[in-house]
């Protein structure tokens, strides 16, 4: 048996758009993904957020079975446009009522609530390539502490590269702008910008922001500069910005040579909110770097090594690369309390003729990391709590309702929720703080 740290904060993590649905009700204003969602050949099947899980009409019975699977954490976002319609003032206060009443009904049950701010659902009306935008935020961000001050954790953002990276550079999500490595740099630091101010904004709880990290490896030997470079890109530039206050002197001069020079938004004091009370780490899976010269960053991600497993996204099922990143930030960046905020998999989960959901490959994933992760606090990471990715099957970006990551099946059609093998294996791994 392998026990965790008493006080160990277990739990599992959804996001508003992807969950909520009841995209109109309530005055809620459009984001960029209902803008994006709604393109003809964006999502998967032409799927969209509109209903999702209908969680927002169903907040209530979901805490309920949350306190059933003895869940001591739930990490959810706010949805931006239910607090501003418009992006700006007035707030509307039936969307602040929303979040008020899940807030109390989890305390009520014993259920800790980590709340992110942003988990990719801009505003229509705004967009990250503007300096304005930070301050928009950090508007929004004060409102929220001071709307729901019994809230212990919060976390700004969620994954910055992915709203960068994948919205502006790769064009796969929200705003899907592709090849514009200047924007994408632009918007890293308008978001680096927005987190420090929120930090100085008065707030109760502890305040940290989750970040989306891989640990690199280099393919062969000679692509080991690759790799570094690589490793700055998802990890070392945010890491950077947000706990030394500082982008990483070879990944700005890397970006000015392809054209992107962060020095021109970078303005005095912009990092100098000070360091979080803690980090998010999201983990999925590690990147192999091979150089290849010529291609827009200078490398290229090796998706798959022959021989190691995948979950039905293709991603490498690798529990010891979760060891190695907790073991590396600890070794760069010292004892910061460490939350693992996402952590999951995709399988093609089935109702089997017995009316449960079986998933062994999930309950043996999560098996697999969470011993990974005390493997971590053994070697003396100083991680804090773990929350699985997802409570619920749900709307996964670009692949729509074709993805499922829950410990919970959603039937769509008459959004039934079903327990999977997965969530009595998590339930086990709470009760007892621990893995056989
Ligand atoms: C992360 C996102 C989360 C979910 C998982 C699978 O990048 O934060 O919303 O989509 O991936």
């Amino acid at each position: 048996m392998l026990r965790f740290p008493d006080g160990f904060l277990w739990g599992a993590a959804t996001a508003a758009y992807q969950v909520e649905g009841a995209t109109k009700a309530d005055g809620r204003g459009e984001s960029i993904w209902d803008v994006y969602s709604h393109i003809p050949g964006k999502i998967e099947n032409g799927d969209t957020g509109d209903i999702a899980c209908d969680h927002y009409n169903r907040m209530e019975s979901d805490v309920d079975l949350m306190a059933e699977l003895g869940l001591q954490g739930y990490r959810f976002s706010i949805g931006w446009t239910r607090i501003f319609p418009d992006g700006k003032g007035p707030v509307n206060p039936k969307g602040i009522g929303f979040y008020r009443r899940l807030v109390e009904r989890l305390l009520a049950r014993g259920i800790t609530p980590a709340v992110t701010l942003n988990h990719w659902d801009l505003p229509a009306t705004l967009s990250w390539t503007d300096r304005d935008t930070a301050y928009r935020f950090a508007e929004y961000a004060a409102t929220m502490f001071d709307a729901l001050p019994e809230v212990p954790l919060w976390i700004t953002h969620n994954e910055p590269w992915c709203i960068a990276m994948l919205g502006y550079l790769r064009g796969v999500h929200a705003p899907g702008v592709k090849g514009d490595l200047a924007s994408a740099v632009r918007v890293s630091h308008h978001l680096m910008l927005s987190h420090h101010l929120s930090m100085q904004a008065p707030h109760r709880g502890q305040l940290g922001i989750t970040l989306s990290l891989s640990p690199t490896y280099p393919e062969r030997p000679g692509d080991e500069a690759a790799a570094r470079l690589s490793d700055g890109y998802t990890n070392r530039w945010f890491l950077e910005a947000v706990l030394n206050g500082r982008y990483p002197e070879d990944m700005v001069t890397h970006y000015q040579s392809l054209g992107a020079d962060v020095t021109q938004w970078l303005r005095p004091g912009d990092l100098s909110g000070g360091k979080p009370d803690f980090l998010g780490v999201n983990y999925y899976h590690r990147r192999v770097i091979r150089s290849t010269p010529g291609s827009d960053l200078g490398w290229f991600v090796v998706d798959r090594s022959p021989g190691v497993p995948t979950t039905d996204f293709g991603w490498e099922i690798v529990p010891w690369g979760l060891t190695a990143l907790l073991l590396r930030l600890k070794a760069d960046y010292g004892d910061l309390p460490i939350y693992i905020t996402e952590n999951g998999a995709v399988f093609n989960d089935q109702i089997s003729p017995d009316g449960q959901v079986h998933d062994p490959g999930r309950v043996a994933f999560l098996r697999e990391h969470v011993k990974a992760a005390h493997k971590a606090i053994e070697g003396g990471a100083n991680l804090k709590g773990y929350f699985m990715w997802s409570l619920m099957d749900n709307f996964e970006w670009a692949f729509g309702y074709s993805k499922r990551f829950g410990i919970v099946y959603v039937d769509y059609p008459t959004q039934r929720r079903i327990p999977k093998d997965s969530a009595r294996f998590w339930q086990q791994v709470i009760l007892r703080n621990g893995v056989e």
